[in-house]
């Protein structure tokens, strides 16, 4: 089976968030499984050129595209994705990809996604390789299906190639006026554009992805019902819903070659379920390098994410100075995004010295030693489609706090004192009453450490290995293929 994989970000190349995580960790799992998978992204001025070694390709040098009258000189540059035998191939455009950051609020968005989107095809007929299946991700590559029933049409090379669409985050869809339609060269399609959009003067990347691809899909099964409802759609529920019979979820996998605490290679103690008791020595070690005081007693809460409304922060700002004036507890936070979150986590860290740590930017290290010496792992999302930190939280005995949604409803369970099962404390309602109530669940449980050893061994028997859920994704393209 032959596979190209078209991603905005891939790790450990350049990364803002687990779409990164997940299109490598499918990259290199389908490899080992002997598909013949390529992969397609930008060569951004942040993808990182230490992990790999990257040559040109010498027939993919200059290559031009045209967006009506603007032309696009762009070349090619292929690396193995590292423990792999996979290859990806990188589009080098400064001009679209040497920006302060990989997504931009430049006029030239639209842009700079469309040409990953057509080079892919492009690279794919100079190689004159023809794949099986497109895998597109997210809008960034959602107007794979529709190139290739209009610019693309006229090339048999594709003749047999089937489209997936998988959504990792509708809450991103790639929204632009419809100005944009003439240099994307779809002027001659309007009919198969939305038409709703159209007259909204709105052209909707992922939507025409959703209409277009042969196959869609998203990264857990509870996430696939919920974007078919009104609630978590983000408007395209109805659309998704007609297309419900061709939507597969498929709940994400960890690579463990990078999140295992038995081999993780930031941290300074490894330990697993056997051998445990490296666990306390990194949140020693943690602490003590972030200046705080360390006491077995006193559960670490960790977090590390986007800043972004969809990860609950409105309700973690809401009890936050509750929870830490009336239990003892501390807090170690990483993540950048919103200003506002940014400065109210700024804020608490400068008025609870010794209780609340706040870190900004993206810091990959930081981020394990985080999983490794926090005791619970907090992610109370207004919606969440999969999640990775909860499931290599499992994994490093960090307990999860999560909200009961998407994956996170899919990877926790909540703990149960009488029957000792549960891997950790789950709430229902996006309400201050909901997380309030399973964090002090959480901290009481921790006061007992028979109940908690359990609640840890549980978690970390869980297996969400990418080995098991790539097999998915290959029952899914032979399904495609049928
Ligand atoms: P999302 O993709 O919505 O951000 P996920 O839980 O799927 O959420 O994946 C987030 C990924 O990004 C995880 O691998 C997490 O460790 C990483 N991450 C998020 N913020 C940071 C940060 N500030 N520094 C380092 N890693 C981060
Ligand atoms: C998105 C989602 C997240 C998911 C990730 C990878 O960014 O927000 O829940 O885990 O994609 O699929």
């Amino acid at each position: 089976m032959k596979i190209a994989l078209a991603s905005s970000e891939i790790f450990p190349f350049a990364k803002t968030g687990g779409l990164a995580d997940v299109a490598g960790a499918l990259g290199k799992y389908l490899s080992k499984q002997k598909i013949d998978i390529r992969m397609f992204t930008p060569l951004y001025s942040a993808t990182d050129f230490s992990v790999s070694t990257f040559y040109p390709v010498d027939f993919l040098q200059d290559m031009e595209m045209w967006f009506a009258d603007r032309k696009i000189v762009y070349s090619v540059h292929t690396a193995k994705l590292p423990d792999s035998n996979t290859d990806v191939y990188f589009i080098s455009c400064p001009e679209l990809y040497n920006r302060w950051s990989i997504y931009t609020e430049d006029p030239d968005e639209f842009l700079r996604f469309a040409v990953l989107n057509r080079a892919t095809l492009e690279i794919c007929q100079r190689m004159g390789w023809a794949p099986d299946i497109i895998h597109c991700n997210d809008w960034q590559t959602a107007l794979i299906p529709l190139y290739l029933k209009t610019t693309y049409k006229w090339d048999t090379l594709f003749k047999n190639t089937r489209t997936v669409l998988s959504i990792h985050n509708i809450g991103y869809q790639g929204l632009f006026s419809t100005y944009i339609i003439g240099a994307l060269g779809f002027q001659d399609y309007l009919h198969l554009l939305d038409s709703y959009d159209l007259k909204s003067n709105l052209f909707n990347f992922l939507k025409l992805g959703v209409i277009h691809a042969d196959w869609l899909s998203t990264v857990s099964k509870t996430y696939a019902h919920e974007i078919q409802t009104a609630e978590y759609g983000a408007g395209m529920e109805a659309m998704l819903s007609y297309r419900k019979y061709i939507l597969t979820g498929i709940v994400n996998g960890v690579d463990y070659d990078e999140w295992d605490p038995q081999t993780d290679k930031y941290i300074p103690f490894k330990f697993s379920l056997k051998a445990p008791s490296g666990k306390q020595k990194n949140k020693k070690y943690l602490l003590e390098k972030i200046g705080f005081q360390y006491d077995e007693k006193t559960p670490l809460i960790g977090v590390v994410s986007r800043l972004v409304e969809q990860k609950g922060f409105d309700l973690i700002i809401a009890v936050l100075e509750n929870i830490i004036n009336y239990n003892d507890v501390q807090f170690v936070i990483l993540g950048s995004g919103h200003h506002r979150y940014e400065q109210f986590f700024q804020y608490m860290a400068d008025k609870y010295p010794n209780k609340l740590a706040f870190f900004t930017g993206y810091k990959n290290e930081l981020s394990h030693l985080i999983e490794a010496g926090s005791d619970m792992f907090l992610m109370p999302s207004r919606y969440e489609p999969c999640g990775l930190n909860q499931i290599y939280s499992l994994k490093y005995g960090t307990i999860p706090i999560v909200r009961k949604t998407g994956g996170l409803a899919d990877t926790v369970e909540l703990y149960q004192w009488e029957t000792q099962t549960g891997t950790g404390f789950v709430f229902e309602d996006y309400s201050e009453q909901g997380l309030e109530w399973a964090l002090n669940y959480a901290i009481e449980t921790f006061s007992y450490p028979e109940a908690w050893n359990k609640i840890v061994k549980n978690a970390m028997s869980m297996n969400y290995s990418w080995t098991i859920q790539v097999k998915e994704y290959i029952k899914m393209y032979k399904n495609i293929l049928k």
